[in-house]
C-alpha cells in the first residue's frame, strides 16, 4: 500500500516538473523584447488620431516579430526620453536612432534600415540658401536631442537653435511664421509639410548630412543585438519600400492652392490681354497714321522723282549752248515753276547798269516782256524773300504800276529769288502763286528754288563764257582771212561768199549743227594756207603756168598744216586739205574719189568752184548765174558729187528765181 501511495506521489511530481517545463518552455518561446521609439517620429512611429502607435517602424516591427516568432513590445516616448529609457536599461534596444560617434562609445547599431537625408527647409520668401554658413541670420528651429544639431555644429558655430519637443511643433511654428526656417530628414519632413499645407511655402535646401536609422542596443547587450540583427536579415528590401510606400501620404494636388495659382494666372493673362489691347489699339492706330504718311510719301516722292526728271531734262536742255539767251531763260524759268509747283505764274529779269529788264515772263501778258524796271520801281533783294500782294506795291512809275496791274494776272504770294554767280547778281525769278489758290510758300520752297537758281547761273555762266571764248576766237579768225584777203586782193570777199553758198547746201542736207558749224568755219579759212604762197604769184594778172599753178596746189596742204597746230581745228583742217579733190579722182592733193572724199570738202568744193566762177579774177570775168548753173551740171560727175551738185543747182535756181 505504502509502495502504491509513493508511486502516486512520484507520478505527481513528474507531473509538476513537465508542468513547470511546460511552463518554462512557454515562457522561453513567447519572451517578449521591450524597445523605445519615438512617439513623435512620423511616419515612422506616431500616434494616429485614435491614440494608436502607428507608423512605417510599428509595421516594420510587425513583420520583424512575425519572421523571428519573438514578440515585440514598442514603448514611445518623446524621444530624449526614449533615449534615457535605454540608457537606464527599461527596454532592450531602442528604435530609428542615427549612428553618431558620440552613440557609439555606449551604443551598438544593427544593420541600417532606412536612408535619411538631414536638410534645411527654408520659407520661400528667403534669398537662396546653399549651405548651413548661410542660415546663421535666422533663428533655425530643430528636435531637442536631435543628431542634426551635433552635426549643424561641427558646420557652424554661429547658429541660433529654437529647440521644439517634436517635428510636429516645428512645423507648426513654422506655419505660425515663429522661425522661417528648420533642420528636418526628408521623410518626416515631406510628411508634416503636406499634413500642413506647406509644400509650396517652404523650400527644401541643401542636404548636410546623409544617414540611416539603425536600431540600437547597449554594448553590453550583444545576445539581443544578434537577435535583432538576425531578424532585420529575414526583411527583404522589397518589404521596407513598400512600408515607406504605405506611409508616404500622397501629394495632393492642392485645390485652393491651385485655383489660386489659376487666379494669378488668369488676373497676368487678363493684365497682358488689356495691355496687348491697348498696344494694339495705339500700334494699329500709329500703322494707320503710318500708312496714310507713307502714301502722301509715296505721293511727293513720284512728285519729287517727275521733278527730279523734269528737271534733269530741262537742265540738259538748257546746258545745250547753242539755245539762244532768251530760250535759255525761258526755259529756266519754265522749269522753275514746274519744280515748285506752288506758283502757276513766273516773270525772270536780267539785271542791267541801273535797272532790270523783264526778259521772259510765263501766265502773265506776253506784253509785260521787255519792261525795264528803273530804281525805285523794283525790289531788288540779295536773299530770296517771299512778298504779298506784289502788284499792290507802290512803284516810281505810274505808268510801270499801271502796266503791271493790267497785264497781270491777281497774284496771292511771289517768291522773288537773286540769280547770282558769286556775289555779283545777274538777274531775278519772280514766281507767283494765283490770287485764288490756297497754297502758301514756306522755307523749303525757298531753299529749293535758291538751289536751282544756283545751278541756272553756274549754266548761265559757262554759257556766257564759252559764247565770250568762241567770239574772241571767231573774231581771231576773221582778222587772218581778212589779213589773207588784203594779201590776194583777188579773193577778197571769197571766204565769206564760199562759206554762205557752203552753209546753204549743207543746211539743206539737214545735216546736224556740230556739222555745219564745222562747214561754216571750213568754208571760211579754206584758203587760208594760200597766206605761204608770194604774193606777186597770187596776184598776177595772167593765167598761172603748169608750175606756177602747182606751185598754188599746195594751198590746202599749207591751210591743213597751219590749222593742225590748234587741237580744235583738227577736223577743219582735214576737211580743208580734201577742198580740192575731184568726184573722178583727178583733183588735189591726195587723187581721193567718190565718197572717198568727205562729204564737207565735196560740200565746200562746189560752193568755192561756184563762187569762183561768178566772180571776176585778173584773168578772167565772171560766169553769169545761168552759166555757172550749167558749168556745175556740166561737171558733176566728173568734178563734183553729182547728188551735192542737183541740189545745190535747185538752190541757186530758187534763190535767184530762175525756174526750173
Ligand atoms: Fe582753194
Ligand atoms: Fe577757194
Amino acid at each position: 500500500m505504502i509502495h502504491k501511495k509513493y508511486k502516486e506521489k512520484y507520478k505527481k511530481i513528474i507531473f509538476l516538473l513537465l508542468l513547470i517545463l511546460f511552463v518554462l518552455s512557454i515562457s522561453y518561446s513567447k519572451e517578449i523584447l521591450n524597445i523605445a521609439i519615438d512617439r513623435d517620429y512620423p511616419p515612422f512611429s506616431y500616434i494616429d488620431e485614435k491614440g494608436n502607435l502607428v507608423g512605417i517602424s510599428v509595421d516594420f516591427w510587425k513583420i520583424w516579430s512575425n519572421k523571428t516568432g519573438i514578440e515585440v513590445k514598442l514603448i514611445p516616448e518623446d524621444w530624449k526620453r526614449a533615449q534615457k529609457l535605454l540608457m537606464e536599461e527599461k527596454v532592450v534596444a531602442i528604435d530609428s536612432i542615427f549612428k553618431t560617434p558620440e552613440r557609439e562609445k555606449y551604443l551598438i547599431f544593427s544593420k541600417p534600415i532606412f536612408k535619411i537625408n538631414s536638410n534645411i527647409y527654408y520659407a520661400s520668401y528667403l534669398p537662396k540658401i546653399k549651405s548651413l554658413n548661410d542660415i546663421s541670420p535666422y533663428l533655425v528651429g530643430v528636435k531637442e536631442g536631435d543628431s542634426s544639431i551635433e552635426i549643424a555644429k561641427s558646420i557652424n558655430l554661429n547658429i541660433r537653435f529654437k529647440f521644439y519637443k517634436n517635428y510636429s511643433d516645428i512645423v507648426i511654428s513654422a506655419m505660425k511664421k515663429e522661425i522661417n526656417v528648420f533642420l528636418m530628414d526628408d521623410i518626416p519632413a515631406q510628411y508634416y509639410l503636406i499634413k500642413y499645407d506647406l509644400i509650396y511655402k517652404f523650400i527644401q535646401g541643401p542636404t548636410f548630412y546623409t544617414n540611416y536609422l539603425h536600431i540600437a542596443t547597449l554594448r553590453k547587450n550583444e545576445k539581443i543585438f544578434t537577435i535583432i540583427n538576425e531578424g532585420i536579415s529575414k526583411i527583404s528590401q522589397e518589404e521596407i519600400n513598400q512600408l515607406i510606400k504605405r506611409y508616404m501620404p500622397e501629394r495632393e494636388i492642392h485645390i485652393e492652392y491651385i485655383s489660386r495659382i489659376i487666379l494669378y494666372i488668369l488676373i497676368i493673362a487678363l493684365f497682358i490681354f488689356l495691355l496687348l489691347l491697348i498696344y494694339n489699339r495705339s500700334l494699329s492706330r500709329r500703322v494707320k497714321i503710318a500708312v496714310s504718311e507713307l502714301s502722301k510719301a509715296q505721293v511727293t516722292l513720284k512728285d519729287e522723282v517727275e521733278k527730279f526728271w523734269y528737271f534733269f531734262r530741262g537742265i540738259t536742255e538748257i546746258s545745250s549752248l547753242t539755245i539762244h539767251e532768251e530760250d535759255f531763260l525761258y526755259k529756266a524759268l519754265d522749269l522753275a515753276l514746274k519744280i515748285l509747283s506752288k506758283p502757276e505764274y513766273g516773270s525772270i529779269f536780267l539785271k542791267e547798269k541801273d535797272s532790270i529788264k523783264l526778259i521772259k515772263t510765263i501766265g502773265h501778258d506776253k506784253n509785260l516782256e521787255g519792261l525795264i524796271f528803273n530804281k525805285g520801281d523794283y525790289i531788288g533783294p540779295d536773299k530770296s524773300i517771299i512778298v504779298k500782294d506784289i502788284l499792290s506795291i507802290e512803284r516810281k512809275s505810274k505808268d510801270l504800276y499801271m502796266k503791271l496791274k493790267t497785264l497781270s494776272k491777281p497774284i496771292k504770294e511771289s517768291a522773288i529769288v537773286p540769280l547770282k554767280w558769286y556775289e555779283n547778281i545777274w538777274g531775278y525769278f519772280c514766281l507767283d502763286i494765283p490770287k485764288e489758290s490756297n497754297k502758301f510758300y514756306d522755307e523749303g520752297d525757298l531753299k529749293l528754288l535758291e538751289q536751282f537758281a544756283n545751278t541756272i547761273s553756274v549754266f548761265y555762266a559757262i554759257r556766257n563764257y564759252i559764247k565770250e571764248r568762241e567770239t574772241y576766237l571767231s573774231k581771231l579768225i576773221i582778222i587772218l582771212v581778212k589779213a589773207l584777203e588784203y594779201y590776194d586782193i583777188y579773193t577778197q570777199g571769197h571766204s565769206e561768199k564760199v562759206t554762205k553758198y557752203a552753209i546753204k547746201l549743207a543746211e539743206r542736207l539737214n545735216l546736224p549743227t556740230d556739222k555745219i558749224k564745222k562747214i561754216y568755219w571750213s568754208a571760211y579759212v579754206h584758203d587760208i594756207g594760200k597766206i605761204f604762197i608770194p604774193q606777186t604769184l597770187l596776184n598776177k594778172p595772167s593765167k598761172f603756168s603748169d608750175d606756177e599753178y602747182n606751185f598754188v596746189k599746195i594751198h590746202p596742204i599749207k591751210s591743213e598744216e597751219l590749222l593742225s597746230e590748234v587741237e580744235e581745228f583738227k577736223d577743219i583742217a582735214k576737211i580743208i586739205r580734201h577742198h580740192h579733190e575731184r568726184w573722178d579722182g583727178k583733183g588735189y592733193p591726195d587723187g581721193l574719189s567718190g565718197e572717198d572724199i568727205p562729204l564737207e570738202s565735196r560740200i565746200l568744193a562746189i560752193a568755192d568752184a561756184f563762187e569762183a566762177m561768178t566772180s571776176d579774177r585778173s584773168y578772167k570775168k565772171a560766169l553769169t548765174i545761168d552759166e555757172a548753173i550749167e558749168e556745175i551740171k556740166r561737171c558733176a560727175g566728173t568734178q563734183f558729187d553729182p547728188k551735192l551738185a542737183d541740189i545745190f543747182i535747185e538752190i541757186i535756181k530758187e534763190e535767184s528765181g530762175i525756174s526750173k
